[in-house]
């Protein structure tokens, strides 16, 4: 049962502050009107001043696969060439999607814990000089690792001056530096439930110059998602299909907050409270999952110790503590545990979590004290080298495969 006592450490969706609530609590109003107007335009320039753009930023209603859809139905043709950038589940399913439509995707895949090398990129892309299109993930939800997407899109331009670069920004954005136009990034995509304090169900998404340019000639068939008709509702005030009112009204309860904070005061934020969870995870004595150097600023992911029941330990904090954590996905479900804190969050929250979680610890006889004595260390899978793939074969459906055995 959903109760207002919860600490929800999953990433995405997160806790909401009250006036973020009371917002999405308010009475309908007609969406053709100067009033919903007004609050578009509010949303967007505060969507615009997060993404770094000055291009426009579009919403969709729907959870952030819609957006990352959006993106490859506008601008993808079939049999178009893409390089997918994986470093876990969220990396393989941007990559099954363009599969799904019909694209020939190239694979760079990692080894769960690792993040993306730019070098690897500027090969792979040297490999596959047909590659029109780059996919990666800002933030690998499912392992807690942060992509250095600042240092991909150097090598795509180096490599690639006009090839489209889309991220998936959806845990990421919000949470660490994503300069999009800086970066000369073609996409971002993210979703309402994730930093931005606000319920699951709205995506929204950056659409650079050349992507725009792309939009022109790219033949996937298109309606609902089509970037034209949402442009034209961003610039006159005025949606194509009915907008989720009341998602509009608490995204621009949230977005209020989040701008009285600060863009790059909510990047330090996250920061600062992903380094006191992985500081508390290690004196609990657990191991980190993810690459040190490529910390996530929204999840933090533990090792299950050896002997310690990983699911018990999610069920134990659940029922006993009111703390939902999220579990490891696919093949590292039960082996490591994800702590969300990402959105309105602080190191309070994070305090509580760690302690139910040590109380489930020492449930199943886990020893901190021997466990202190030997500096928790980070865990990364030991599989050699990143390897590139060929084009995906559809009839697969996907290569995750090639993720749950190195997981
Ligand atoms: C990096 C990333 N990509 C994609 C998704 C899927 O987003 P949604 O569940 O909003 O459709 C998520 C959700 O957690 C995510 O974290």
């Amino acid at each position: 049962m959903a109760d207002d006592n919860i600490n929800l450490r999953v990433p995405g969706p997160t806790p909401l502050p009250d006036e973020v609530r009371a917002a999405g609590a308010r009475q309908m109003m007609n969406h053709r009107s100067a009033d919903f107007e007004a609050i578009m335009r509010e949303v967007h320039t505060d969507l615009r001043y997060f993404f770094a753009t000055e291009g426009p930023v579009l919403t969709f209603p729907a959870s952030g696969t819609g957006g990352l859809e959006a993106a490859i139905v506008n601008l993808l043709s079939p049999g178009d060439e893409a390089l997918a950038v994986s470093v876990g589940v969220f990396g393989d399913r941007f990559a099954e999607m363009a599969s799904a439509f019909g694209a020939t995707v190239h694979r760079l895949s990692y080894p769960l814990g690792r993040a993306a090398e730019a070098d690897d990129v500027a090969r792979s892309l040297e490999e596959h000089p047909g590659a029109r299109a780059v996919l990666v993930t800002q933030n690998e939800t499912s392992t807690g690792v942060l992509n250095d997407v600042e240092g991909i899109a150097r090598a795509v331009r180096a490599a690639r001056p006009d090839a489209l670069l889309l991220v998936d920004g959806i845990s990421g954005l919000g949470t660490a530096p994503l300069l999009t136009d800086a970066w000369d990034v073609d996409v971002v995509v993210t979703g309402s439930q994730k930093a931005w304090m606000a319920p699951p169900g709205m995506t929204m998404v950056s659409v650079s110059a050349r992507a725009w340019e792309a939009t022109r000639t790219a033949r996937l068939p298109r309606y609902y998602w089509d970037f034209a008709k949402a442009r034209k509702a961003v610039d006159e005030g005025n949606p194509p299909y009915t907008p989720a009112v009341s998602l509009y009204y608490a995204l621009q309860a949230g977005l209020r907050l989040l701008r009285a904070e600060g863009r790059e005061a909510v990047w330090a934020r996250h920061d600062a409270v992903a380094a006191h969870a992985r500081e508390g995870a290690g004196r609990l004595g657990l191991g980190l999952f993810a690459d040190p150097a490529h910390y996530s600023h929204s999840v933090t992911s533990v090792v299950v110790p050896d002997g310690v029941d990983g699911k018990r330990l999610l069920r134990d904090a659940r029922d006993q503590h009111n703390v939902h954590f999220g579990d490891g996905q696919k093949s590292l479900s039960g082996r490591i545990i994800r702590i969300g804190h990402l959105g309105w969050v602080d190191d309070a929250q994070i305090d509580a979590a760690l302690e139910a979680l040590a109380a489930g610890l020492v449930a199943q006889g886990w020893d901190a004290s021997r466990a202190a004595q030997e500096p928790s260390r980070p865990r990364v899978d030991p599989t050699p080298t990143p390897w590139l793939t060929g084009p995906s074969d559809p009839s697969r459906g996907s290569d995750v495969g090639a993720h749950s055995t190195h997981g």
